[in-house]
């Protein structure tokens, strides 16, 4: 939407008002949902093109609709390039988001009613990993593995005795809420002892692996899952990656099982944003982001908060704030007020409801897309911590919002974007 939306302000004031405000909050706020970023420009025209009126079932080539050429183009460049960037034999930009993604390979890999193997949500997985309030829990046999309670990392000789007693048909690697590196060889070679598939779910570190800065599921697994909107910094959709063995079975896990027309639209900005990522400043911007988790991970332990595991190895850092005699509820609320972004999550072993939570989760995708670096990381901290010692007190966090926007105004995002949007009278 890169553009001054002069039709959506005089036809629909309301809307034009909620996303000229969603702007400003994007652009004067610290974002540190983890599972969020910040799209290039260009990936935000190609997803506001005409190509959301084109209808495309089926696979480039092979439609079900007429008039389909220019939208077969950029899906085989989305293709292609998704194929290249992540050295992978098969690829389909298809699915709308990465649960869907998920579901298509659920699909593929599983009858309703067989086993799969995967991350339990309250230790860092995912809802589409078996949660019971999710398809994947209702429809299919979940069993879950944890993390140690000790050092809070993935217990790897636990996820091999629960394959050896269950025989999970399909096994599941990758994480919502996990700050360490995952050792995909290892699940690879867990996966192939039981004859099981692995399937690894790499949505939040996805960047990180076209970067080379985690090491790549491709090798070891025979599906890999991903949202495109996260580390990676594309629009908001799912892709499948595998071998090339399963590309019929996977492209009809997609449609006719699961979707029908594709976001057109979106697939050419996946398109773009892989461009991206195959381009000379992706591998440094993902290097920053770590490194910027890293100092901010230190910053806050040097304000007195206690980490998941004691640090970070990939984007995220999961506080655990009992110490502090706060929940993440509480904190999540009162940082919103001073215009700093999270999102309340479960810790290991957590005493609290999902609603209330002992933790919050930060990450730092969405700051380094704006330039920020190591320095600007031990301010954010600072400034969460500052926020958190009054959580209560508007006026404090009123405090806090201005100097959150003094820090923003540094490092300009969608400002031209902004200044194009007049408020309405
Ligand atoms: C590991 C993982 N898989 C899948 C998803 C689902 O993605 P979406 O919200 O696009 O359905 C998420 C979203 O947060 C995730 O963290």
């Amino acid at each position: 939407m890169a553009g001054r939306l002069e039709h959506v302000r005089e036809f629909d004031p309301e809307i034009y008002t909620a996303i000229r405000g969603e702007v400003a909050r994007q652009e004067y706020g610290l974002e540190l949902i983890a599972s969020e970023n910040f799209v290039s420009h260009a990936v935000l025209e190609a997803t506001g093109s005409v190509l959301t009126n084109k209808y495309a079932e089926g696979v480039a080539g092979k439609r079900y609709y007429g008039g389909c050429g220019m939208v077969d183009v950029a899906e085989n460049l989305a293709c292609e390039r998704a194929k290249k960037l992540f050295r992978a034999e098969y690829a389909n930009v298809q699915p709308h988001s990465g649960s869907q993604a998920n579901m298509a390979v659920f699909m593929h890999a599983l009858l309703p009613g067989e086993t799969f193997l995967a991350m339990d949500l309250d230790a860092g997985g995912h809802l589409t990993h078996g949660s019971p309030v999710n398809f994947s829990g209702r429809l299919y046999n979940a069993i879950s593995y944890g993390v140690r309670e000790d050092d809070q990392r993935i217990d790897y000789d636990e996820v091999e005795a629960l394959a050896q007693e269950y025989k999970p048909k399909l096994m599941i690697a990758g994480a919502s809420a996990y700050p360490r590196e995952i050792d995909f060889a290892r699940f690879g070679a867990i996966a192939r002892s039981i004859g099981a598939r692995l399937m690894v779910d790499m949505a939040h570190i996805a960047g990180l692996i076209a970067a080379d800065e985690h090491p790549s599921p491709v090798p070891y697994a025979d599906y890999v899952t991903s949202t495109t909107h996260k580390t990676l910094r594309g629009p908001r959709g799912g892709i499948i990656l595998a071998k090339a063995e399963y590309a019929k079975g996977l492209d009809s896990g997609v449609c006719p099982r699961i979707q029908g027309g594709p976001l057109m639209h979106v697939i050419a900005a996946k398109a773009v944003a892989f461009k991206e990522a195959a381009g000379p400043g992706f591998k440094a911007y993902q290097k920053q982001i770590k490194l910027n988790a890293a100092a901010l991970a230190e910053a806050l332990l040097s304000h007195g908060y206690d980490l998941v595991s004691g640090g970070t190895d990939n984007h995220l850092v999961l506080v655990d704030l009992r110490a502090k005699k706060l929940t993440g509820k509480i904190a999540e609320k009162a940082l919103e007020k001073a215009e700093i972004t999270v999102n309340k999550n479960k810790i290991p072993f957590d005493p609290e409801t999902p609603f209330v939570t002992s933790g919050i989760r930060l990450g730092t995708p969405a700051l380094t897309s704006r330039g920020m670096e190591e320095e600007q990381m031990v301010e954010t901290a600072r400034l969460i911590d500052l926020a958190l010692q009054a959580p209560e007190d508007e006026k404090h966090l009123a405090k806090v919002k201005a100097e959150v926007k003094e820090l923003t105004k540094d490092f300009p995002l969608y400002a031209d974007i902004l200044a194009d949007l007049p408020s309405v009278a």
